[in-house]
């Protein structure tokens, strides 16, 4: 049992909160470090419930350096886990000094945290966003950058800082964790995706119609270049991410170096496919009409997953059904979130 204490910045947030869970689970120590402005401070006692031990959460900022050393002294964090950033698309085309603060200077502000504090395991919340809209799927690690909106901006500028770090011989334990399409939820129905406002993102867009709190589903754009004309995306069970969080952490702790991985099904879901999906998991019928395509969304993004098969021994477990499931288990029974 490692007992090693790892430190998840944002770690109340979606993917962070489903890491913790995934961390107790492989017998590490999570420490949750956040400011509480996308997440709530309730789920720690979800995810007490869940794993059954005392969870540590620190509230602080990442752009308050003396803060993030404070938590290095007082706990003898052994990696990190940086999820905690900003993460709309939509806002960082209207507020791009926000992102370019947080997500940048934030991480920053944690890798200096970490130097002075002798701690070099760092595991980076990147996304596929940092490809662009490239039409050659399957997307592998060796695809184009090419991010469309300071969102994925800030995350390959993050990763170009990453791999410059460990090419200057700084840190020599790196990875950058690009998601595809995280949907889904813990399957106990006690944590899950509980977007701050309307939700941006399909899938909590539809749970939120199923449970009745919004009235109707748009779809964005039905003349795409796919199998049935709408968007076509790799969603990839939460759990799935979370559990590749710990495979890396594992892997950079025996071996070291640096990884950038794509994190997804390999697996091509279209909207009308996800909504029947839906509709079969929660059954309930779903609303919905056509609309204009989305300013900035690609018809067609899905990952090739075999660097993360052939590098860490792991690949996504969790079917479409059990996505839709899961996140329909976590939506009925917490309709107006945490
Ligand atoms: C999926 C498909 C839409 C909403 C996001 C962001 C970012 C990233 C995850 C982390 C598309 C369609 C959506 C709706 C719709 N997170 N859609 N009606 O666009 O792949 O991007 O991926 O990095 O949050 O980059 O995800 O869920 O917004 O859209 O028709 O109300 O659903 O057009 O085809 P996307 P999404």
């Amino acid at each position: 049992m490692s007992q090693e204490k790892i430190l998840l910045t944002g770690g109340s947030g979606y993917v962070g909160s489903h890491s913790c869970v995934a961390l107790c689970e492989a017998g590490y120590q999570p420490v949750i470090f956040d400011n509480f402005s996308n997440s709530s401070p309730k789920i720690l006692d979800r995810l007490e419930q869940i794993t059954k031990t005392k969870i540590t959460l620190v509230e602080g900022d990442i752009l308050n350096f003396n803060q993030i050393v404070n938590v290095f002294q007082q706990h003898n964090i052994k990696a990190v886990m940086h999820f905690a950033g900003c993460k709309a698309v939509d806002d960082s085309v209207k507020n791009p000094l926000k992102y370019y603060r947080s997500n940048v200077s934030g991480s920053i502000n944690i890798i200096d945290a970490m130097k002075v504090s002798g701690v070099d395991v760092f595991i980076f919340s990147s996304s596929a966003t940092i490809f662009g809209d490239l039409n050659v799927n399957p997307i592998s690690e060796s695809a184009t950058f090419s991010p469309k909106n300071p969102y994925g901006k800030t995350k390959l500028f993050v990763e170009e800082i990453i791999a410059d770090l460990f090419g200057s011989g700084c840190f020599s334990n790196l990875a950058a964790l690009r998601y595809f399409n995280p949907v889904g939820a813990h399957h106990s129905g006690l944590i899950g995706e509980d977007p701050k406002g309307v939700p941006q993102n399909l899938m909590p867009y539809l749970a939120q119609v199923a449970v009745g709190r919004l009235s109707k589903l748009e779809i964005f754009g039905r003349d795409y270049p796919t199998k049935d004309g709408t968007g076509v995306r790799d969603y990839i069970h939460v759990m799935d991410v979370a559990d590749a969080h710990v495979a890396t952490l594992d892997y950079l702790l025996s071996n070291g170096g640096y990884l950038p991985i794509n994190l997804g099904t390999g697996n091509g879901v279209s909207v009308l496919e996800l909504i029947r999906t839906f509709e079969k998991a929660s059954g309930h019928s779903i609303p919905w009409s056509f609309g204009p395509r989305r300013k900035g969304d690609a018809a067609e993004y899905y990952a090739d997953p075999s660097l993360a098969k052939k590098k860490l021994g792991w690949s996504a477990k969790r079917n479409l059904d059990t996505m839709c499931s899961d996140m329909w288990r976590w939506q009925s029974e917490n309709p107006h979130g945490y």
